[in-house]
């Protein structure tokens, strides 16, 4: 489903991806963890061309994204994404919001985007919220409704950033498990995250990037369970060592990384 070739790219003189390989199989369940700052969110806009690669290819279903002459638009609707904001639209309701990008782009008549934008909510839980505007729901609601409108347009893959990272704890299970039946249905996914219980269940495959580069690559049980490289032990010991974690702040070194 994706072919990540060599994979490199620079912020002027900040090089980010210092050649990434990676393939996501059909079906395929890969999480991508690592340190703030290692390039992950770089990579996923990378295989939906949100960020113009270096150097190096990326396929998607075939369709080579990094070709110049590329039908971007025909592969960008072959994917959805899912971003840690939920980005919807505030004067919409929870069903317009998925009914827009149905009519605009897919062209399909307005009795069948509703259908769909009802089926598609009732999946992730949200029957009795068509008609809330995202103001009116939590935000675990909200980060729903942006998984749904991505579902209704019927993607080939899916790709999430960090979709749990800005939800108040309590809200965070609800949102996996939508994810996680997801996954269970044979949805291809490929997702950055810092839920390491949902990586070591969900995921097929785990990548450990760090400072634009993966430094180890494997089953859950490998990677999260018995990493063997050092990077990817002092990385786990940061995240699942909450004394460590309450001296170094979820957010701490994002702040860092906006002032430079
Ligand atoms: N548009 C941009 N212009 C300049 N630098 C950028 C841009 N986007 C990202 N960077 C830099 O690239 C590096 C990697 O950023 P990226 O967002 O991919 O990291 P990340 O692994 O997703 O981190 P986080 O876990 O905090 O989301 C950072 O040093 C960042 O400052
Ligand atoms: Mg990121």
């Amino acid at each position: 489903m994706i072919r990540i070739r060599e994979l490199r790219k620079s912020f002027g003189a900040l090089e980010v991806l210092k050649g990434i390989d990676l393939a996501v199989e059909w079906g395929e369940v890969v999480c991508v963890i690592g340190p703030s700052g290692s390039g992950k969110s770089t990579l996923l806009r990378c295989v939906n061309l949100l960020e113009e690669p270096t150097a190096g290819s990326v396929t998607v279903g075939g369709a080579e994204v990094t070709d110049p002459d590329v039908d971007i638009d025909r592969v960008r609707r072959r994917i959805g994404m899912v971003f840690q904001a939920f980005n919807l639209f505030p004067h919409l309701t929870a069903l317009e919001n998925l009914t827009i990008a149905q009519r605009r782009v897919l062209r399909r008549d307005k009795a069948e985007a509703v259908r769909i934008g009802r089926d598609t909510l009732r999946r992730v839980g949200l029957t009795g919220k068509e008609a809330a505007y995202p103001a009116q729901l939590s935000g675990g609601q909200q980060q729903r409704v942006a998984i749904a409108r991505a579902l209704a347009m019927d993607p080939e893959l899916m790709l999430f950033d960090e979709p749990t990272s800005a939800l108040d704890p309590e809200l965070v299970g609800d949102v996996l498990a939508v994810m996680r039946a997801l996954a269970d249905e044979g949805m291809t996914m490929l997702v950055v995250t810092h839920e390491m219980s949902f990586a070591r269940e969900v995921a097929d495959r785990v990548v450990f990037m760090d400072d634009g580069v993966i430094v180890e690559e494997g089953g859950p049980e490998q990677v999260v369970a018995a990493p063997r490289h050092p990077r990817t032990r002092a990385f786990l010991t940061r995240v699942l060592d909450p004394a460590a974690a309450r001296v170094v702040p979820d957010d701490g070194s994002r702040d860092a990384r906006s002032g430079r």
